[in-house]
C-alpha cells in the first residue's frame, strides 16, 4: 500500500509534462510540433484510436496497448478511480502523452436534467447554461475530459428517436441552445479549466433528417436548406469554441460524412474555420464498406483519413490499415500528422499536457462514494426541470389541482424510476430519481389523498418490449405487470371514482425515444389509450402527464382531456417539478420547440415552411391548394405554443421607421400585459418573413425571442432590434445575403398566432 502511494506520487512528479520540452507548453503550435517531431508512426497511429472501455478490451490487453502507446483517448470509463490507473499507463508509454476520457453526458451526468426537447422548451437560455455547467462540473470531477455533446440536430421528423436528444426543428433557437451548451460546457478558459469538459459537438451533419426518420438512414438535401435550415447550429456551436465535432453516421447526397471531404475539410476547416478534432461516430470508418464507397477496410481507413476524420471511434480500422497504407504511399505522412497534429491540440486544449491529472486529481481526493446525495445537484435539477415542461390544454381551469380532496393518480409512467431518467442518461441512477407518485405524495402529504393505480403496462406488445429490452436483457428496463390489462384498467376506475380528479402518467418508456428507436406511428400504445378511455368514461377530470421524447399524436387527447402537460422526460427531479407545475407552486411557462403534427402522415410538419404557389389557407376551404383532403390541415400543436395559468394579451406591433438603410436597424415593439391573476413567465417570439426575394424563402423564420414575467396587470414593452444580419438567408448561389426589399415582422405567443407589421430594406 505503501509504495502503492509512493509510486503514484512519484510517476505524478516525474510525468507532469509529455517528453517534449516543458519550456515549449506556453507554445501550443511549438509544444505540438516538437512532440510530434518525437513521435514514431506506430504511436501517431495509436493516438488516432478512441477504445471503448468494454468486455472487447480487457484490463490486461488494454494496459499493453497504454504502455505501447496505441491509444489516444478512451470512453466509457467514468470514475476518478477507473480513469487513473489508465492514465498511469499512458504515463509509463516512451512519449507520456496524455489519454483524455470522454463519455456520453448529454443532459447531465450524476444530476440528469430534463432530455434536450425538456431543455429547449424552456426558451431560457440560463437554464440550459445551468443544466451543462453543472453537467460539465460533475463529470469533470469524475474524470472526464470530453462530452459528446451537445447534440444540435435539427429534427422535423418525430418519427426519428434521436429527436429526443436534440433541441428541436428550428435553426435559430437550437443555434442560441448550441452556443450556450458549448460556452457553458468548456467554460471561458483556455486550457479548459480542470472543472469544465471540451464540447464534442454532433452529429456532424444532418443526422436529423435521415430518410423516414429511421436511424442511420441516408440523407439527401439541396445545398439551400442544409446552409439555411441544418447547418447553422453546428456552425454556432463551431463559432462557440467548441474544441471538438463528431462526424455523423449518415451519407449526405450519396457521400457518408466520414469520408466526406466537402463536409470535413471545404466546409469544416476552410469556410468555417474550425481548428480542433474531428472523431468518428461508433465504428464508423468501418462502416464505409457496408454503405459501400469502399471496397474492404483499407479502402475504408484510406477515405475517411484522406478526408479529415482525425479520430477513430471503436473500431481497429485505423490501427490496422495505416501502417500499409503509409507504407504503400496511399496514405502521406502528412495526413497522418495533420489528424495527430489535432489530436494533441485537442489534449493541449483540455489542460492534459500541463496536468495529465487535471480532472483525475489524486486518490486521496476520490469521493467514497461516487453516486453520493453529496454529489448531486437536485436544486438545479429541480428549478430546470419546472422550466422544461408545456402546458398543452387545461380546460375549465382543471391545473393547479386542488390540495384538497382525493387525487386518482394512474398510468405505466407514474412510478417509473428509470423512465425518468429519459434516454442517454449517463451516469444517472434511476434509483435516485424522484417519480411522480413519490413527487405527489410528498407534496399532498397531510392535505389530500393520493391513491395509486398503474393502470396499465407501457405496451402489451411482446414484440416491442422485446426490442426495447433487447440492450438490457440481464435487467429489462420495462417491466411488464402480469394482470391483464382489463384487470389493471378495472383497479385504475375503481380508484378514479373514488376521487375528485385523475392524473394519468401516460407516454413512452425512455427507450422509445432513443437511438435505433425509430416509430412508424406517433400515438399512445394501444392499452395506454384504453385506459384512458376507461378513465375519461367516469366522467371525473382526466390530467395527462405526458413522458415522451417526441411530439405525439395528440388527437385523442386534446379532445377529451381536462388538460395535458408535456413533461419530456424531466430528470432526476422530475417528479417534484412536476408536482409543483401540477399543485400551481410554478406557473408553467415551457413552449414548443417542434411541431406537433396531428398525424404521422403530415410528417414532415414544420413552422418554417417554404413559401407555395398554391398554399393552404386555413379557414378558407379551396380545390388545388396544398393539403391533404382527409384530415384538418396544419398543426395539432405549433411550434412556440404553451399555455401557462395566467393570460397574456399582446399589443400591435410597431417598427421604428419604414425603412431599413444597408447596415442600419429597425426596432419592433409591442407591449405584453398579463391580464390573468396569477403572476408568470411568456415567451415572446419574433419572427421574419421576406416578401419576395431571389429564391423561395420561408413563410416565417424565429429571429429572436424574450422570455419575461409579469405579475396579474403587469405590461411591458418589448423591443426587438433588427440588423441585416436577421435578414440574412443563402441565396441561389450560397451567398449570405439581405436582399433589399420588404420584410413582415411578425410577433406572437407562438408561430402561428402573431401580430404583424412591415418595413422595407433599403438598397
Ligand atoms: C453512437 C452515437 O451515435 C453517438 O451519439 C454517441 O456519442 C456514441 N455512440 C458514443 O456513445
Amino acid at each position: 500500500m505503501l509504495c502503492l502511494l509512493a509510486c503514484t506520487a512519484l510517476t505524478l512528479a516525474s510525468t507532469t509534462h509529455a517528453q517534449a520540452k516543458p519550456e515549449l507548453l506556453g507554445n501550443r503550435t511549438a509544444f505540438i510540433d516538437d512532440l510530434l517531431g518525437q513521435m514514431t508512426v506506430d504511436e501517431k497511429i495509436g493516438q488516432l484510436r478512441l477504445v471503448s472501455i468494454a468486455p472487447d478490451m480487457p484490463a490486461k490487453k488494454l494496459a499493453d496497448e497504454l504502455a505501447a502507446g496505441r491509444v489516444g483517448g478512451t470512453f466509457n470509463s467514468v470514475t476518478r478511480a477507473d480513469n487513473r490507473p489508465l492514465q498511469d499507463g499512458a504515463m509509463r508509454s516512451r512519449l507520456k502523452i496524455p489519454l483524455f476520457f470522454a463519455y456520453d453526458v448529454i443532459h447531465g451526468h450524476r444530476t440528469t436534467f430534463p432530455i434536450g426537447l425538456g431543455l429547449a422548451s424552456s426558451w431560457d437560455l440560463d437554464v440550459v447554461a445551468t443544466a451543462m455547467r453543472t453537467a460539465a462540473e460533475e463529470a469533470a470531477a469524475d474524470g472526464i475530459d470530453m462530452t459528446f455533446a451537445p447534440m444540435v440536430d435539427i429534427s422535423r421528423d418525430p418519427r426519428w428517436g434521436r429527436t429526443s436528444e436534440g433541441f428541436g426543428e428550428d435553426p435559430y433557437l437550437v443555434s442560441r441552445i448550441a452556443e450556450v451548451s458549448v460556452r457553458s460546457l468548456q467554460g471561458q478558459q483556455t486550457p479548459i479549466a480542470g472543472n469544465r469538459v471540451m464540447a464534442a459537438v454532433k452529429h456532424f451533419a444532418l443526422y436529423g433528417a435521415v430518410e423516414g426518420g429511421r436511424d442511420y438512414n441516408v440523407v439527401n438535401m439541396d445545398p439551400q436548406r442544409m446552409f439555411n435550415d441544418y447547418l447553422p447550429p453546428y456552425k454556432a456551436a463551431v463559432d462557440a469554441g467548441a474544441g471538438a465535432v463528431m462526424v455523423a453516421l449518415n451519407s449526405i447526397n450519396g457521400t457518408p460524412a466520414t469520408s466526406n471531404v466537402w463536409l470535413l475539410q471545404d466546409l469544416l476547416r476552410k469556410q468555417w474555420g474550425f481548428k480542433g478534432l474531428t472523431v468518428s461516430d461508433h465504428g464508423a470508418i468501418t462502416e464505409l464498406v457496408n454503405h459501400g464507397v469502399a471496397h474492404d477496410e483499407t479502402e475504408a481507413a484510406q477515405l475517411a483519413i484522406k478526408a479529415g476524420t482525425d479520430m477513430s471511434m471503436a473500431d481497429q480500422v485505423y490501427l490496422g490499415q495505416l501502417p500499409g497504407l503509409l507504407k504503400s504511399g496511399r496514405v502521406q505522412p502528412r495526413e497522418l500528422d495533420d489528424a495527430v497534429r489535432e489530436i494533441l491540440g485537442a489534449k493541449y486544449d483540455m489542460g492534459l499536457f500541463h496536468d495529465p491529472y487535471l480532472r483525475i486529481g489524486r486518490a486521496d481526493g476520490d469521493p467514497a462514494e461516487v453516486n453520493a446525495e453529496s454529489r448531486l445537484h437536485r436544486a438545479a435539477a429541480r428549478t430546470v426541470a419546472q422550466q422544461s415542461m408545456v402546458l398543452l390544454e387545461n380546460r375549465n381551469a382543471t391545473l393547479p389541482l386542488k390540495k384538497s380532496g382525493t387525487v386518482a393518480l394512474v398510468g405505466p409512467l407514474a412510478d417509473s424510476h428509470i423512465d425518468m431518467l429519459g434516454s442517454w442518461s449517463g451516469s444517472g441512477v434511476d434509483k435516485q430519481t424522484v417519480t411522480v407518485r413519490q413527487g405527489l405524495q410528498a407534496a399532498l402529504e397531510g392535505r389530500a389523498k393520493l391513491v395509486y393505480a398503474r393502470g396499465a403496462n407501457i405496451t402489451e406488445d411482446k414484440h416491442i418490449v422485446d426490442y426495447l429490452n433487447f440492450l438490457n436483457w440481464d435487467d429489462p428496463e420495462v417491466v411488464q405487470d402480469k394482470r391483464s390489462p382489463q384487470a389493471m384498467i378495472d383497479e385504475a376506475v375503481r380508484a378514479a371514482r373514488g376521487a375528485d380528479v385523475v392524473v394519468a402518467a401516460v407516454g413512452e418508456s425512455r427507450g422509445m425515444s432513443h437511438e435505433s428507436s425509430s416509430r412508424t406511428q406517433l400515438s399512445l400504445p394501444e392499452n395506454q389509450l384504453a385506459l384512458l378511455k376507461a378513465l375519461k368514461a367516469t366522467g371525473k377530470p382526466l390530467v395527462l402527464v405526458l413522458m415522451n421524447g417526441r411530439p405525439l399524436d395528440l388527437n385523442w387527447a386534446r379532445e377529451n382531456a381536462s388538460a395535458i402537460l408535456e413533461t419530456w422526460y424531466t430528470g432526476l427531479e422530475g417528479g417534484n417539478a412536476i408536482a409543483d407545475i401540477l399543485l400551481g407552486e410554478v406557473n408553467p411557462s415551457g413552449k414548443l420547440p417542434i411541431t406537433f403534427p396531428r398525424s404521422v402522415g403530415q410528417i414532415p410538419s414544420y413552422y418554417n415552411h417554404a413559401r407555395l404557389g398554391r398554399p393552404f389557407t386555413e379557414g378558407k376551404p379551396g380545390n388545388y391548394t396544398s393539403q391533404y383532403f382527409e384530415e384538418p390541415n396544419g398543426p395539432l400543436y405549433p411550434f412556440g405554443y404553451g399555455l401557462s395559468y395566467t393570460e397574456f394579451s399582446l399589443s400591435g406591433v410597431t417598427v421604428s421607421q419604414p425603412t431599413m438603410k444597408a447596415g442600419g436597424r429597425v426596432e419592433a415593439s409591442v407591449t405584453v400585459k398579463n391580464t390573468g391573476r396569477r403572476a408568470g413567465a411568456t415567451v415572446v417570439q419574433l419572427y421574419i418573413r421576406d416578401e419576395a426575394a431571389s429564391v423561395v424563402r420561408p413563410v416565417k423564420e424565429l429571429k429572436d425571442f424574450r422570455k419575461l414575467t409579469l405579475q396579474p396587470g403587469e405590461e411591458k414593452r418589448v423591443s426587438f432590434t433588427i440588423d441585416a444580419k436577421a435578414l440574412q438567408f443563402y441565396n441561389a448561389k450560397l451567398d449570405q445575403v439581405a436582399e433589399p426589399g420588404q420584410f413582415q415582422v411578425q410577433v406572437g405567443l407562438d408561430s402561428k398566432q402573431v401580430k404583424t407589421a412591415s418595413f422595407t430594406l433599403l438598397d
